[in-house]
């Protein structure tokens, strides 16, 4: 796995580049869509190539280890096979996921016992476990098993907390390195990045990070309930840090405005559920702003979803009628919905890349702000 950096910008902390993988190129800054149990949700494979230009995916380990499990998947030839996709898949640790059941699980130094959220079995995820499951998930980057401690934790359980998400991630490291790729292709480990709000726990987190020195680095914990200024902060800190010459994926980040902020402070990879968790509510960002399709003032509105068209539906649908199939509960409109949301971030990443290589970055992103805030 190969990072080239093309371009910086001279007013901010952009960049843009091209991370090789075994299944294909990643152009950043990139959206990721969050396909957690290896499906983008109601979205087909086809229309994530060639309609929104989706160039990655995300997958769950916890989701895909509980089902189908990775005998299945195993037997599939992995999940490329399984869900036909063939560009890259990153996947998350299960860490995340693992430590919202908060009622269901324990966390002990070899690693979280928890009950299935499916059926109630017990189950323990430990940093070794977790890296043989992405291997064979077969994801082209396997992301570290951490504790992702919640936004408003104090001191004293953050730093805790990230001594133990230290340990495991030397741990996830030995067992990567000990162990090959199952189907023929590199896979490779990013760590996570933690220490909540605390800068010096960052500092440290990242340090300890850049000195195991692999293909690329994660910040997780943000977005988990501080202020939006302290999580920009906390991401100024780590990508001080961060060497320029590796990719750098901020986890589960955000709102189109999130996005553009982070992508001016560095950042090179996001993923999150909201175009498509919140599409699928009837909520819709668009390139003049954010769209409740469900309101009565699109009733008789026959204009396209987006006079930008920036994807097929946006042209062939018109506002009444998605509301209309919104408000009948009908299949297609969580489609329909789901697919221009997704197109519309692919969008958004494609014209900041463009912005950072022609150097007028900062005054499109200002605003571009304004736009994607406004509610229509
Ligand atoms: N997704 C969003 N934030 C995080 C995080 O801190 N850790 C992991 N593993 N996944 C995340």
């Amino acid at each position: 796995m190969q990072y080239t950096l093309l371009a910086k910008d001279k007013n901010s902390e952009a960049r843009c580049g091209v991370l090789t993988t075994a299944h294909g190129d990643i152009h950043t800054p990139i959206f990721m869509p969050v396909g957690t149990v290896g499906t983008v949700k109601a979205v087909h494979a086809r229309e994530l190539k060639e309609d929104i230009r989706a160039e990655i995916i995300l997958g769950n380990t916890y989701h895909l280890y509980l089902r189908p499990g990775t005998e299945v998947l195993q037997a599939a030839g992995g999940l490329h096979r399984f869900n036909a996709w063939d560009r890259p898949i990153l996947t998350d640790s299960g860490g995340f996921q693992v430590f919202s059941l908060t009622e269901n699980r324990k966390i002990t130094e070899e690693g979280v016992i928890f009950r299935s959220h499916i059926d109630g079995s017990k189950h323990i995820f430990t940093p070794e476990k977790v890296m043989d499951i992405q291997r064979k998930i077969g994801s082209d980057i396997i992301m570290a098993f951490d504790e992702c401690p919640p936004g408003t934790s104090e001191y004293g359980y953050a730093k805790k907390s990230l001594e133990l998400t230290q340990r495991w991630l030397e741990r996830c490291i030995a067992r990567i390195d000990a162990t090959e790729p199952l189907y023929g292709y590199e896979q490779n480990l990013f760590p996570i990045v933690q220490g909540c709000v605390y800068k010096d726990l960052r500092e440290k987190s990242a340090e300890h990070a850049v000195a195991l020195n692999r293909a690329g680095y994660a910040i997780g914990g943000l977005a988990v309930g501080e202020p939006a200024e302290d999580m920009y902060a906390m991401i100024e800190v780590v990508n001080r840090i961060l060497p320029q010459d590796k990719p750098r994926y901020l986890m589960g980040v955000g709102t189109p405005e999130n996005i553009l902020e982070a992508i001016a402070l560095g950042v090179d990879m996001f993923d999150c559920v909201m175009p498509t968790r919140n599409g699928r509510n009837g909520m819709l960002f668009t390139t003049e702003g954010i769209i409740n399709i469900k309101n009565q003032k699109w009733e008789r509105d026959f204009s396209p979803l987006d006079p930008a068209e920036i994807c097929y539906v946006d042209a062939d649908y018109s506002k009444a009628y998605l509301r209309h199939l919104i408000k009948a509960n009908e299949i297609l409109g969580l489609q329909i919905c789901s697919i221009h949301n997704l197109a519309f971030y692919l969008w958004l990443v494609r014209e900041a890349r463009k912005h950072i290589m022609e150097g007028d970055f900062l005054e499109w992103k200002n605003r571009m702000i304004r736009k994607v805030t406004t509610r229509l």
